[in-house]
């Protein structure tokens, strides 16, 4: 009797409740011409139908709890207010269930789950090295990998193509294919003795999520076109230049990016073209979107960090992203025989990087005590800088390179990051003007070549409201304890939803990870963890449905 009452309901149309027959009612898709009549504000009555099919309603709570989020539903005039309230919605659904394993099977952990990590696992093998992952822009596994991810957005039933700068696209076009589209994305490259999850979880998730409303036949109700783009880099470890996938759809890539080498000449036109795609200056300005086409970017990503484990969370929301630089310094000395030339005749690139090294680790430390407050920034710009401000050497290469022989250079690289876009530009001044010092006391030679720069980037305040409900719907039934709100964190690391920020509005859901490790093949997300990505995710598509 009571199902029937909230099957009737989950039939409601433009605010009117009508009747409905049969008891898998809940599963059916709508058809084209019902759904498209539902305006935004009753968007979440189609969500009951992927949740409802094994519960057995217990008491009467239970439908009083149903019957005022309906209500709700039908009055609430934002969509952002409506998500909020589907997410309470699928909160108390969840809550008046019988038992767990019905919850279980309610919350599809047979794909958002088990199908995803096998799924990172198998992807997570796709390497150019036996010994450790790595799958650089181009090379032979990321093209193998590109294929796989292909196939899976082909079965959650996704109209798929690669476009010239081997970003892997599947799209449905939905109710209406005119409509702006949401994009979901992460990237399918990685660093070099990576861990299997960063950019990885990302696609799967949103895939995962996908797949369960294809199931469920509710894909052709999305009443706006849903795109999961695979980005072929984010990292940039073979071409430094970072992004080169989403800064391509955002119309930000410099077409002579594609002039750019590697370390073994080999242009990104090049490398292109080697795997038969063929891409010239004119076409790279073609795959920029439209961003009339585009309603905003979301992105799934492993938090990185520390923070969520340590609040026993599994998600949280992502703020802001830190704004970041890449140097690349040469320094050049003479190159001699290491037994013969007398130590005060030396002109050693090697000591002076070493120097330079420290210097940075010292300048990031303590940025206060080298920055002038009237000269370089104001106070607040350095108190935001020792909060945020990171300073990394992690590549450093050196000519001719043998036990015996003094170097005749050595280049490294550096990486800056900081919330405060404004104070890392001070550092970055600073760090250079004091290269120079050094290297003229020490008789070398230095270059600064500038690689990459993003400006740090602020998500937007709707969207992230949007994904923090649906996440925070996700978490509650797969949490012993109640949450009382999800965390909201800056993120170090940079993302491809910077590049995507100069095309559209942005959100991102951080996925909590072990020890806060990634960048390394101890990074590692619980199984549960994946799965309460893939259920937040299936909550915020529900709402566009
Ligand atoms: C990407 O992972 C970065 O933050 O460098
Ligand atoms: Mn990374
Ligand atoms: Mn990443």
């Amino acid at each position: 009797m009571k199902e029937e009452f909230v099957a009737s309901l989950l039939e409601s149309k433009n605010g009117s409740w009508v009747s409905a027959g049969g008891p898998n009612r809940g599963t059916q898709s709508r058809g084209r011409d019902e759904a498209a009549t539902i305006d935004g504000s009753h968007d979440l009555t189609i969500l009951p139908p992927l949740y409802l099919d094994s519960i057995h309603f217990r008491d009467s709570t239970f439908c009083f709890c149903f019957c005022f989020c309906a209500a709700s539903i039908s009055m609430a005039p934002i969509p952002h207010l409506s998500v909020s309230i589907s997410s309470l919605f699928l909160l108390l659904l969840t809550a008046r269930t019988n038992g767990f394993s019905e919850e279980k099977n309610l919350l599809h952990s047979e794909i958002l789950k088990d199908e995803a990590v096998a799924r990172l696992f198998e992807l997570g093998k796709v390497s150019d090295s036996k010994d450790f992952l790595e799958r650089t822009f181009q090379s032979a596994a990321s093209v193998r990998a590109g294929n796989l991810i292909r196939r899976w957005m082909e079965d959650a039933g996704l109209q798929t193509w690669v476009d010239q700068m081997g970003n892997v696209h599947g799209r449905h076009e939905g109710l209406n294919p005119r409509e702006k589209a949401l994009l979901i994305g992460s990237h399918l490259d990685t660093v070099i003795d990576a861990g299997m999850f960063d950019g990885a979880l990302g696609i799967i998730t949103a895939l995962s999520a996908l797949k369960v409303l294809k199931i469920r036949g509710m894909l052709r109700s999305l009443k706006r076109p849903v795109e999961v783009i695979a980005f072929s880099d984010e990292e940039g470890v073979r071409f430094q230049s970072t992004f080169l996938g989403s800064a391509v759809i955002a119309g930000v890539l410099p077409v002579s990016t594609l002039h750019v080498h590697d370390k073994s000449g080999v242009t990104v036109q090049g490398a292109l073209r080697r795997n038969a795609i063929d891409i010239s200056e004119d076409n790279l300005l073609q795959l920029k979107y439209d961003p009339e086409s585009v309603y905003g970017y979301v992105e799934v990503h492993i938090e990185q960090g520390p923070v969520l484990e340590n609040v026993g969370l599994p998600l949280g929301l992502v703020k802001g992203i830190a704004g970041q630089t890449r140097l690349k310094v040469t320094v050049k000395g003479t190159q001699g025989h290491a037994g013969t030339v007398p130590m005060k005749m030396r002109r050693d690139p090697m000591s002076g990087a070493a120097e330079l090294i420290v210097l940075l680790e010292s300048l990031c430390n303590e940025p206060e005590s080298y920055l002038s407050y009237d000269g370089q920034c104001a106070a607040s710009t350095t108190q935001s800088l020792a909060g945020s401000l990171v300073c990394t050497v992690g590549e450093i290469s050196t000519w001719p390179s043998a036990s015996n022989v003094i170097p005749g250079q050595v280049t490294f690289t550096v990486d800056i990051r900081a919330m405060d876009d404004l104070g890392r530009e001070a550092v970055i001044y600073e760090f250079s003007s004091r290269i120079h010092q050094i290297c003229d006391k020490r008789s070398l030679l230095c270059l600064i070549e500038r690689k990459h720069d993003a400006d740090a980037v602020a998500c937007d305040p709707e969207l992230s409201s949007m994904l923090k409900s649906a996440a925070y719907a996700a978490v509650r039934p797969l949490s012993s304890d109640e949450p009382d709100d999800l965390p909201v964190l800056m993120s170090g690391a940079g993302h491809d939803a910077m590049a995507m920020s100069h095309l559209t509005k942005v959100s991102m859901l951080f996925v909590r990870c072990r020890g806060g490790v990634s960048h390394s093949p101890a990074e590692h997300v619980l199984d549960d963890d994946v799965w309460a990505a893939g259920m937040a995710l299936l909550a915020f598509l529900s709402s566009l449905v």
